[in-house]
This record gives structure tokens, C-alpha cells and sequence, in this order.
């Protein structure tokens, strides 16, 4: 156990989070050449000109051949505008940047951003699905290929990878992130990051990132989008911070402020983040956007009105004010009324002018602006390859009773389901550029890849939600689901029917795509009435059932648990949805996603996740209830699917944990080994996952922590002896003081398949 007395080796692995500022490091000759070039270009350019630089406006409004806005067409031409985003039409980029470069009296090109946020027009699957792949260099390939297509298409700039962790899947837009871990964030920023942004910025099939939401914006109280966060330092910095800093170190050029307020002030306005811990303590040397209209939102939040807030903002270390024109409007009368300074202002300018010298974009404005790439590098038959494969991986197999699945390809198959002939909702939440209608629906993907020995038999069987209004809202963007007006016992009838005749029985259900996603918070995240319904009485026939569940949070499955034999979470997979759900259903691609969300039993439980801290009255978890501990009456504290927790169509059988020493100090690391073995008679892929918990603390510390993970492929019966190095960053975190440090004691090792199912060895670090 840890003693504390052992004064000398505590402080010698410690180090203040504040005295982490980044130490100066010589500049680059290529950081000196930009210096020298903005220092010129900044000296040319009068206030007005300055400030427009800070300004983001949406071209959303550009529907034609022509920029139809008066407003921002002449701000342009005045200098008053620094990028454009949701521009969507390589031509239309054109003219824009023509007019910037031709018109303005200063000649500077605009940057253009988009939301790409999982792919571009090939769309891979939803972000909380690809991080279930756990295959970094899938992950880094899909935004690798997000980029390509993007910039043929003149967007250098994408607002992506979002990072915010989330433990709590009332929020809609746990589907635009990793999951709930710091650590696997923290990898799948890193992998984003170098995928989008490539080697060299300048190269133009790489993008430039926007680590966002900065920061917290996934721990709204109540789960409510947009919501008000609290939350401890402690928490922040060992946990929902580390992707966003992870992402930081990666290089991302560019971070977004969050709509939240942290300690009370607005992400959009807050010094402490933006510059103390964005800046100082991490050495962030991109610049920071608002978030849409983040500016403006800070009135209702209630600290200011907007020239308060618009300078408030400045000075906090925002650079460039996306949408709401708060900076445009009021920085000169600020500036005459010495409420901001000039320094400020220039500040600001000058990193939204190098993030265009890095770009190139000063040596040729239009090197994004290639017309021939738009046919060559978009949608192309390698990228929906890739696209296919990576769906297929990040696909959860949650239940298989009896070997259900994979299912043969021969017999009579009943399909069934809202989804089940839907290609508009496959490419899920945010895929602006997708061409969703074009997406492969799984009839499509199933009937294709299942061959002419299979007849299928197809009936709706219910609709998405009961109430009509509800599935309008659950339809945004196009992404409708079919509203049959039928009764629902009629649809249901005419499902037992076709399931009659078949073999077996495949239901396409769960949310659509518009149900999760930016301001899609729901309260009930079970799979709406009307298809529980349907599963119902499909299981009633005794005929073998498989679910398809698609979503974009987790869900809570627990009837579907009890009574479906077969579930395969399938998330949103992208364009080729439907080709990767019958890769995996028909054995051609043996499912190997695991969850990186924990699955409650119900909704009250939330939230849930598996890396919480002990409590002084911890219930034992072999019992449900037990007066004075810390319990439900009514559910027992376990999730319904743990993190880390995804089946396979083989078995993988995993021996006790071995170290390779009983104690390291702190400039040592230690190894641990474990051997797995595939016992099935298939080829198959595992996530092997390496817990940490550090036993005493001198603040209590999680139950355990992911620390490390291999995803690795096993032929039928191969045995593999899997190795982890542990060192001392691996044991680190930030102490009352914020001070990063490993701590002296026992550290206990827990190597499983997920996060319930471990071994636990332990070590002690001296
Ligand atoms: C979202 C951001 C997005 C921005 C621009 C906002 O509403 O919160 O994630 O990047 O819009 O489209």
C-alpha cells in the first residue's frame, strides 16, 4: 500500500499543471518566414480590414451560380470577412475567393470551413460508431479520406474530430463522439487529427481540424443540448479534457469554443480556458472560433450585452466569431473606448492569418480549387471500399443466443422494420455532404450480398415512433422515415405473415438518424413503443429473430436483451451501411466492434459509466441491494453492456495476466503478457483492453481506467501472447493541486476482453 511520507519520490514525479506552460522553443525557419510575412501584411491593413479577418459568416444562403448575399459579397470586397463556411460547390468557392482576391484592397484569401465531420460524400459510420471499430488506423483513413474528398471540393478547413466525452446518452450528440473514455478519446482525436490534416498543411488534399467543443459541452446538466455544465477541476483535467488536449498535441490548427459555461462564464468568454489552459499550459498556437453564434449567446446567458460579451470574448482568446458578427459590429467603438486593445485585436488577426499561410494559401489562393479532383477524388469505388470494411468493424454484435447469426445464405428471410428500406437515414447524424439517398438501404446491402438463394420476404411492420409529430421531428434534413398510415396492428399482421413463411426474421429498428445528433436530447432512450411492439410479437411466432438496432447513443435494450435472441447495434454506418450490415450478418466479416459507451439497464441510472470512483459505501456487486450502501431499489447497479463489451462469431479464451516485475520506480516500465486464444473454428478480431487502478491515492481515484488496447487478428485456434508496456505517464493524474503526478503503491493490472470481464494482477511503483 502507498505511504506518503516518501516525500523526495513524490515530488520528483510530480509537476505543477500550471508550470506546464511550454517552455519558448527556437522558432522554425519556416515560423520566421511567416512572421516576417504577416508582420508586412498586417502593417498594410487599416483596423477595419484587421477586424473583418476575424469574421465568419455562413454561406448557407448561397443557392446559386451566384453569392447571392449582398451582405457578406460586400463585406468581402471591403475586407470585412475572413472565411466562409457551409459552402457547398467547388465553383461556387471559386467566385467567393475570386472576389476576396480580386475585389479586396488587400488581396487575402478566405479560408473555407464545413462541418465534415465523418467523411464527406463517402460517409463512414457515425463518430460513436467508428470508435467502436478501435482501429486507429481505420479511424485516421476515414478522415484521410474526409479530407481528400473535401478539399477537392475547395474546403480546407473542417470543424472536427469533436472530443467532448459523455456519459450520458439523453445527449444527443454522444453520436458525434468517441464514447466516454478519456484515454480512447484521446487516441481517436490523435488519429483524427493526423488523418485530416496529413504531414503538410499545404499539400491540398489535407484539411486543416477544429478540436471542439472546447470545452465540457458533453456534460450538460440533464442531458439537455446546450445545456449548463459544473463540474470539478479534478474531473476536467483527468478526464474530459485529456482529447482535447491529446488533439492539441497532435497539431490541430484550429479549436472551437463551446456553447457551455464553465465556472459560470461562457466557454465563448472564458479566459482561464481559453488562454491559461488552451494556451499557456498546452501551447496551443492555432486559433480559436466561436461556435455558431456563440458570441451573440452569451447575452442570454447573462453576462453582457453584445459589445460586453464581443470584447469579453477577444479577450478571453477567441480569434474568429462565427456567425453572429458581434466582432464586426462593436470592436472599433470598443477599441476607442479602451475596453479592448489594438494588441488584441492584432492578436487575433494574426493567427487567422497564418492559419492561411499554413494552408499555402497566400502562395495560391486557389490550390484547393482543382476541377478536375472533383471527379477523380470523390466517392470513388477504393473510398466505398474502405468505407464498407470500416462500417463492417465498428458494428456491436450485443447478443447471439444459440449462433443465430450468421445467417445462411439460402432459405426464406423475412425483413422487416422502419429502417429496413430506408437509405436516406443510413449515413446518420451531420454527413452535410452525403448523397443519402444514394446510401445502401439494408435491403439493399442484404439482398446483394445474400444472393439469389435466398428468397426474402419485406412488410414495414411499424412506424418509427406512434406519434406522427414526433416522427417529424425525428426527420430532419431530409432524412425521412415513411409515415404509413395504417394502424399499427395492421402493419404488425401483416409482418406476422411474411414472418410465417420464413426461415428466419430480421427487424431493422431502433432511432432514426435525426434522433440523436445537435439538439435531438431525448429523456426516454428506449426504442419507441411502436417497434418494441412489432419485436414483440415477432418473437412470439418462436421463429428465430435477428435486430438490427441502428442509433446514435446508447440505448437502453433491456427488454430487447431479455427477449430477442439476436442484436446487432449497428449505429449509422455511412454510405455503404447496408453492404457492412450483411458483410457481418452473413459471416463474411466477423463482427469485432466493442462498445465505447456503457448501455444501461435504464435510463435512471444515468450516468453510468465504468470508470466511476468508489464510494465510502460501495455496494458488492455479487448482491443487488443492501440497506445504507449506495444502490437502486428498483435496478441493480450494474449496466445493461459495459464499456468495452462486443461479441464475436468465435471465442477468444484469455489466461491470467503475468508481469514481468513486482515493482518498477519511476524511470523503469513494466510489462505485462496475457495469452489469448481463439477456441472457435473461425477467424475472428479481438480488442484486447489493459485497465489500471491505482489502489491509494492521495484523492480517490477511478475504479480503473483504460490505459491501453491492441485490436488484434487471431486465426481459427492461434494462440497469441499480447504484451503492454506500462510507464510512469501511464500512471499519472492531477492531484488536488492540479499538480500531474504518480503516486508511490500498489497499482492493480486488469487485462480482459471488456471492462467487467478482467483479471487483475498487481505491481507496486516505489
Ligand atoms: C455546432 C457545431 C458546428 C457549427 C457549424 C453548431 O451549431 O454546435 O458543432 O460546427 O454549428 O455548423
Amino acid at each position: 500500500m502507498k505511504k506518503f511520507t516518501c516525500v523526495v519520490s513524490f515530488l520528483m514525479f510530480s509537476s505543477l499543471a500550471f508550470s506546464q506552460a511550454k517552455k519558448a522553443v527556437p522558432l522554425s525557419s519556416e515560423e520566421i518566414k511567416m512572421n516576417q510575412f504577416v508582420d508586412q501584411l498586417m502593417k498594410k491593413m487599416t483596423l477595419t480590414e484587421k477586424i473583418g479577418q476575424l469574421n465568419l459568416p455562413a454561406a448557407g444562403d448561397i443557392t446559386t451560380g451566384t453569392a447571392t448575399s449582398n451582405n457578406f459579397m460586400k463585406n468581402i470586397e471591403e475586407g470585412k470577412v475572413g472565411g466562409l463556411f457551409n459552402i457547398k460547390d467547388l465553383q461556387k468557392i471559386k467566385r467567393v475567393q475570386e472576389l476576396a482576391i480580386s475585389k479586396s484592397r488587400l488581396k487575402i484569401p478566405l479560408l473555407f470551413g464545413m462541418d465534415v465531420i465523418h467523411g464527406y460524400r463517402t460517409v463512414f459510420p457515425i463518430p460513436l460508431g467508428l470508435a467502436c471499430s478501435w482501429d486507429m488506423k481505420a479511424i485516421e483513413q476515414s478522415a484521410q479520406i474526409a479530407a481528400k474528398e473535401a478539399t477537392a471540393e475547395g474546403i480546407h478547413w473542417t470543424f472536427s474530430p469533436m472530443v467532448d466525452l459523455s456519459r450520458d446518452p439523453r445527449w444527443g450528440r454522444m453520436a458525434e463522439g468517441s464514447g466516454e473514455d478519456p484515454f480512447l478519446g484521446g487516441e481517436i482525436a490523435k488519429a483524427m487529427v493526423r488523418g485530416y490534416q496529413g504531414k503538410n498543411l499545404k499539400d491540398a488534399q489535407t484539411m486543416m481540424a477544429c478540436i471542439k467543443h472546447f470545452a465540457l459541452y458533453g456534460a450538460p446538466d440533464a442531458g439537455r443540448d446546450y445545456g449548463t455544465v459544473d463540474m470539478s477541476r479534478q474531473r476536467m483535467y483527468n478526464e474530459y479534457f485529456l482529447p482535447y488536449k491529446a488533439g492539441i498535441e497532435a497539431g490541430a490548427g484550429s479549436v472551437m469554443a463551446s456553447f457551455n459555461e464553465i465556472d459560470g462564464i461562457p466557454a465563448t468568454g472564458n479566459k482561464w480556458l481559453l488562454t491559461d489552459v488552451l494556451r499557456k499550459e498546452w501551447g496551443f498556437k492555432g486559433f480559436v472560433v466561436t461556435d455558431y453564434t456563440g458570441i451573440n449567446e452569451m447575452i442570454d446567458h447573462g453576462v453582457g450585452d453584445l459589445p460586453k460579451v464581443s470584447a469579453q470574448a477577444l479577450k478571453a482568446g477567441v480569434d474568429m466569431d462565427m456567425v453572429g458578427e458581434g466582432f464586426l459590429l462593436t470592436l472599433q467603438q470598443s477599441l476607442k473606448e479602451g475596453k479592448i486593445s489594438q494588441k488584441d485585436i492584432d492578436l487575433a488577426c494574426r493567427r487567422i492569418l497564418e492559419a492561411k499561410y499554413k494552408l499555402g494559401l497566400f502562395e495560391d489562393p486557389f490550390r484547393y480549387i482543382q476541377p478536375e479532383r472533383v471527379e477523380r477524388d470523390i466517392y470513388t469505388a477504393e473510398h466505398r471500399a474502405i468505407a464498407r470494411k470500416t462500417a463492417a468493424s465498428s458494428l456491436v454484435l450485443l447478443k447471439n443466443e444459440q449462433n443465430i447469426l450468421p445467417l445462411k445464405k439460402s432459405g426464406t428471410i423475412a425483413l422487416v422494420g422502419p429502417l429496413a428500406d430506408n437509405a436516406v437515414n443510413m449515413v446518420g447524424t451531420w454527413a452535410v455532404a452525403a448523397d443519402s439517398k444514394n446510401a445502401i438501404s439494408v435491403k439493399k446491402g442484404l439482398a446483394e450480398v445474400g444472393g439469389s438463394n435466398i428468397q426474402w420476404k419485406y412488410a414495414h411492420g411499424s412506424n418509427l415512433h406512434d406519434d406522427s409529430l414526433f416522427n417529424v421531428r425525428a426527420s430532419m434534413f431530409g432524412k425521412t422515415v415513411k409515415w404509413d398510415r395504417r394502424d399499427a396492428q395492421s402493419m404488425i399482421e401483416e409482418a406476422l405473415a411474411i414472418a410465417k413463411e420464413s426461415d428466419v426474421i430480421i427487424a431493422a429498428v431502433g432511432e432514426s438518424a435525426e434522433m440523436s445528433g445537435e439538439s435531438s436530447s431525448r429523456t426516454d432512450i428506449r426504442i419507441p413503443e411502436s417497434q418494441r411492439r412489432l419485436l414483440d410479437a415477432l418473437v412470439k411466432t418462436g421463429k428465430p429473430v435477428v435486430a438490427l438496432v441502428f442509433s446514435g447513443r446508447p440505448l437502453e435494450l433491456t427488454w430487447e436483451s431479455k427477449h430477442v435472441p439476436a442484436m446487432l447495434h449497428v449505429w449509422f454506418p455511412g454510405s455503404e451501411a447496408g453492404y457492412a450490415i450483411a458483410d457481418v450478418v452473413f459471416g463474411d466479416v466477423n463482427p469485432s466492434g466493442k462498445l465505447t459507451s456503457t448501455f444501461p439497464q435504464h435510463v435512471g441510472q444515468i450516468p453510468i459509466f465504468y470508470n466511476h470512483k468508489m464510494t465510502g459505501r460501495p455496494q458488492d456487486s455479487n448482491k443487488w441491494f443492501t440497506k445504507f450502501k449506495s444502490n437502486y431499489l428498483d435496478v441493480n447497479n450494474e449496466p445493461l453492456y459495459p464499456f468495452g463489451y462486443g461479441l464475436s462469431y468465435t471465442k477468444f479464451e484469455y489466461g491470467k495476466p503475468r508481469l514481468n516485475k513486482t515493482s518498477i520506480s519511476s524511470n523503469e516500465t513494466i510489462e505485462v503478457s496475457v495469452d489469448i486464444t481463439n477456441t472457435g473454428s473461425r477467424a475472428g478480431e479481438e480488442v484486447v483492453q489493459l485497465y489500471i487502478r491505482d489502489v491509494v491515492g492521495s484523492v480517490s481515484r477511478p475504479v480503473k481506467e483504460l490505459k491501453g488496447f491492441q485490436k488484434l487478428s487471431f486465426a481459427a485456434g492461434e494462440k497469441k501472447t499480447v504484451t503492454f508496456q506500462i510507464g510512469i505517464n501511464d500512471l499519472k493524474f492531477y492531484n488536488s493541486s492540479l499538480q500531474f503526478v504518480a503516486e508511490p503503491g500498489e497499482f492493480q493490472v486488469m487485462v480482459g476482453p471488456n471492462s467487467k470481464d478482467v483479471q487483475t494482477i498487481s505491481f507496486n511503483l516505489k
